[in-house]
């Protein structure tokens, strides 16, 4: 990967489209002019910058919810900016701004599809994390989908993360048994001294998961909210009760594989145990966003609610930031600060 530092906009192309896992040079800098704004349009610096599992589907030339990313063109997902100079009446110098925006330390935009955000309600960075794609993805995956009652028992994979630190605390606040599981003794420590989750399962550790997860939920599976899928879902299945519910909100475990994956049927569960399976996405919810803002915004008001994040510095580091997704280098929200 060819790093340029003296310029004043900078921009990561996709460079290549990966095979396995990421590399460096699947990805490219290239400085650009800042760019000149004309009426009706405002100029956007950077601050925050989200790197997100589901950019790997979009890296990949498949089919998909989402158009892939072009080879040799910006990459692009959720950014958080500053308004550094306005021409449209609706925003002006100083404002913040959330959206689907490229990869560039500045960027024009017309203001469509911005959400302003207000700093002094919460910092920055949470309206990329609790307050904003993965804190809806928590909130609505589980209350919509898995739609648990109190005295249930909830299984979260990929726990300590963006999504899956929510999800637990939500179960916590709806007075369910939260068991999770995750990558390391530290962040299982993490679930339980930080979010409140009643046990967690190290699942680079535990020899016998199915067992496991048995031990930590002995009135058996309720609802499951899967983030990995693979071989740790497969444990988990194994101990749902009947009328469970199966929330398949990501596969990260397969994201890099090059060829399908197989694994015990579903469906013998799915019929003796009366399962529900859902997969969705998040935008799924999109109208009822405001109200899961709302909701996200009073739990952590109330300190019912915390969250974690990960936060790396540097325009640079945006690539590397990725990859490390998938070595579980992240507590919480992955974010790189420019
Ligand atoms: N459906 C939707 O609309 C939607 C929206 C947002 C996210 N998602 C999905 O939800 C999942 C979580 O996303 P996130 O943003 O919250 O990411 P995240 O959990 O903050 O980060 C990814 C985590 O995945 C775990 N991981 C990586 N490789 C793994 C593997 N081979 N097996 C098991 N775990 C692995 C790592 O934790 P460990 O150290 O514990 O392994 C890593 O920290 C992803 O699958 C993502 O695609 C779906």
């Amino acid at each position: 990967m060819k790093t340029i530092t003296t310029m004043e906009n900078k921009a990561i192309l996709l460079n290549s489209r990966p095979v396995g896992k990421p590399t460096l040079s699947d990805f490219k800098f290239s400085t650009e002019a800042v760019p000149e704004i004309t009426e009706g349009e405002i100029l956007l610096k950077t601050k925050f910058v989200s790197v997100d599992p589901y950019l790997r589907g979009r890296m990949s030339d498949a089919e998909s919810y989402v158009q892939p990313f072009e080879l040799q063109k910006v990459i692009s997902s959720g950014v958080i900016a500053e308004v550094v100079a306005s021409k449209l009446a609706s925003y002006k110098v100083g404002d913040f701004v959330s959206g689907l925006l490229e990869w560039k330390t500045y960027q024009t935009s017309k203001g469509e599809h911005l959400l302003k955000i207000d700093e002094t309600l919460a910092p920055l960075s949470a309206y990329m994390g609790v307050l904003g794609m993965t804190g809806l993805t928590a909130y609505f995956g589980l209350t919509e989908i898995g739609a648990p009652k109190k005295g249930e028992t909830i299984v979260v994979s990929g726990a300590a993360g963006a999504v899956g630190s929510i999800v637990g605390q939500i179960g916590k606040i709806i007075g369910c048994r939260v068991v999770g599981i995750a990558g390391s003794d530290e962040k299982v420590e993490l679930l339980k001294s930080k979010f409140g989750f009643d046990a967690g399962i190290n699942y680079n550790t535990t020899k016998d998961m199915t067992q496991a997860i048995a031990t930590a939920c002995p009135d058996g599976v309720d609802v499951y909210f899967d983030n990995v899928g693979g071989k740790i879902s497969d444990s988990v299945h194994a101990n749902i009760n009947r009328f469970g519910r199966v929330i398949v909100c990501g596969a990260i475990s397969s994201y890099n594989e090059t060829s399908a994956q197989t694994g015990p049927r579903v469906e013998h569960f799915l019929i003796k145990k009366s399962v529900l399976m859902q997969g969705f996405i998040v935008g799924n919810y999109a109208e009822k966003f405001p109200k899961g803002m709302a909701q996200l915004s009073q739990w952590l008001k109330e300190g019912k609610l915390t969250y974690a994040e990960t936060i790396v510095d540097g325009f640079d580091a945006i690539p590397q930031a990725f990859i490390h997704l998938f070595d579980g280098k992240n507590n919480g929200k992955m974010i790189v600060r420019v």
